[in-house]
């Protein structure tokens, strides 16, 4: 980017995300199109992007295939390549190999490999290139998530007249987690490079400043970090450790007297969904139609749970199949009058880990379906597909309890879906404490899900909660859910970000 007259005829608003902001579809006459994706960020951002002459950069999905910009219904697309060999080590390596395990508690165990690493820096080198080409004058650039966490510094190095934020997706571990990655420093130097960096729950936003300020020695005040420009009271390099516990003197403390800083901040902005649409979509006769019609196919048991996840070890699907498989067991649950059904969305298939994951998953359904089936009633209905929302709403409206029992999860979008679906005031959600949502709906029937016998209890509990107490807490986290959707969440955000 040399050529700064260039920047006068680009985009006001840009958002910088992994992935695109459409999919690729094949239509019936085998010709093959774009199509808007379905997630909350693409449909908050999508209105602003078309009021603001905003553009969007991201991979198309497709390794090897190299594409020019395009636009799709408001939206101008700046698709990034990334070579085979690139998927493999920034995407699959470091991203869902590395980060994923190592910010969500180490469920699994993190890999760190020096090429996966390398192959990250450069793919985000790209990124902020890309960004850096379309993004006008003085425009605010919104980074989304762990996979571009160094895009902000290095964008901030091609771009100093641009307003730069980040949101993070997912958790940001505890800093003594966090320690384990080699590469630390780096990418806390890469996230500071934003003006605001928003974190899901209070306390990935205060695991990031503490990690800030034991590893890197900044001053941080009122979610405010000191980052210092000068070199006398910059970041230490990678490999120093100012940490007291391996018995070094702590780093001293810069402080805003003592150099010259920029300020970045870090705070927590609860993401949310698109609540109108789901609501919308839940009045709809032909989608209420079609949840009776799953509930007839499932021989109208009394009681149905429903399990939504990506195919993920966070989600804690084996847990939520153990504590079931226990109930029918000790015949505290029967099947014909209670029916589990689990909806796997395939996800990142490369990936060892999850290759294990389902193999152990339908392991245990098989298993629970032989021993518990009966000729006219399943125990688990799986199904290890991807569904239109149309068809998600209709399983929210036909299921009457949900169950969301992630070990650990950023927010959680399908236990706000499934509130914001269940506008007649019933229905149980049975939901983990270790998910972002957790923090805002207090009425769930919140659980740890670690603990079998505490997540049995509220599984029985659900199938007999008192009516009125099942309303007056549906109640209370509609309110929660309505009063707080995605257009919300994006526009206070950039509200904050405008204001720094
Ligand atoms: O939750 C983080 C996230 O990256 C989401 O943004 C995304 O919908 C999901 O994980 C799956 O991501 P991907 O298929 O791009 O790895």
């Amino acid at each position: 980017v040399t050529d700064k007259a260039e920047y006068e005829s680009g985009y006001d608003f840009v958002v910088v995300a992994n992935r695109l902001a459409v999919n690729r579809v094949t239509n019936e006459d085998g010709t093959t199109g774009w199509q808007r994706s379905p997630g909350g960020l693409v449909t908050a951002l999508a209105p602003i992007m078309a009021t603001s002459e905003g553009a969007w950069v991201g991979w198309h999905g497709a390794p090897d295939e190299t594409l020019e910009p395009f636009d799709h219904e408001g939206m101008h697309l700046h698709p990034v390549p990334l070579s085979d060999e690139e998927l493999e080590n920034y995407y699959e390596g470091f991203s869902n190999g590395t980060l994923w395990p190592l910010y969500h508690d180490v469920i699994a165990r993190p890999l760190f490999h020096r090429h996966w690493w390398d192959a990250y820096r450069k793919v985000n080198q790209r990124f902020a290139e890309a960004a850096a080409k379309v993004a006008a004058r003085g425009a605010t650039v919104w980074v989304q998530d762990y996979q571009l966490q160094l895009v902000p510094q290095m964008l901030r190095d091609l771009r100093e007249d641009v307003k730069i934020g980040f949101f993070n997706h997912i958790p940001f571990p505890p800093p003594g987690l966090f320690a384990q990655l080699p590469w630390r420093h780096s990418v806390m130097k890469g996230l500071l490079g934003a003006d605001l960096i928003g974190f899901q729950r209070e306390s990935d936003a205060r695991n990031f400043q503490r990690a800030v300020r034991y590893r890197l020695g900044h001053y941080i005040k009122a979610d405010q970090v000191y980052v210092p420009l000068d070199s006398e009271t910059a970041a230490p390099l990678e490999g120093f450790t100012a940490d007291p516990a391996r018995g070094t003197a702590p780093r001293q403390l810069s402080s805003p007297e003592s150099g010259t800083f920029r300020l970045s901040e870090a705070k927590a902005f609860p993401i949310s969904i698109d609540t109108d649409r789901i609501v919308e979509l839940s009045n709809d006769p032909k989608i209420i139609a079609r949840a009776a019609q799953i509930r007839a196919e499932l021989g109208n048991p009394e009681t149905i749970f429903l399990g939504v996840d990506r195919l993920d070890y966070t989600k804690g699907i084996r847990h939520r199949l153990k504590a079931y498989e226990e109930l029918l067991q000790e015949g505290k649950l029967e099947v014909g009058k209670h029916t589990m059904v689990q909806i796997a969305s395939p996800s990142r298939e490369g990936v060892e880990s999850y290759q294990v994951l389902r193999d152990e998953i339908e392991l245990t359904v098989g298993r629970i379906n032989g021993e518990y089936d009966t000729m006219g009633h399943t125990a688990v209905r799986y199904l290890h597909h991807s569904y239109p929302v149309e068809e998600m709403v209709a399983l929210y409206l036909a299921a009457d309890v949900m169950l969301v029992t992630a070990l650990r999860d950023g927010m959680n979008l399908v236990a706000k879906e499934y509130v914001a679906a269940r506008k007649s005031g019933t229905g149980v959600l049975v939901l983990s404490e270790f998910t972002g949502a957790a923090d805002q709906l207090r009425q769930a029937l919140l659980i740890n899900p670690h603990d079998i016998d505490e997540l049995k209890a509220a599984m029985v509990q659900a199938t007999a909660l008192d009516p009125e107490d099942e309303k007056k807490r549906m109640r209370s986290l509609r309110r929660q859910v309505v009063s707080h959707n995605v257009k919300r969440w994006a526009e206070d955000f950039l509200a904050r970000l405008d204001q720094l």
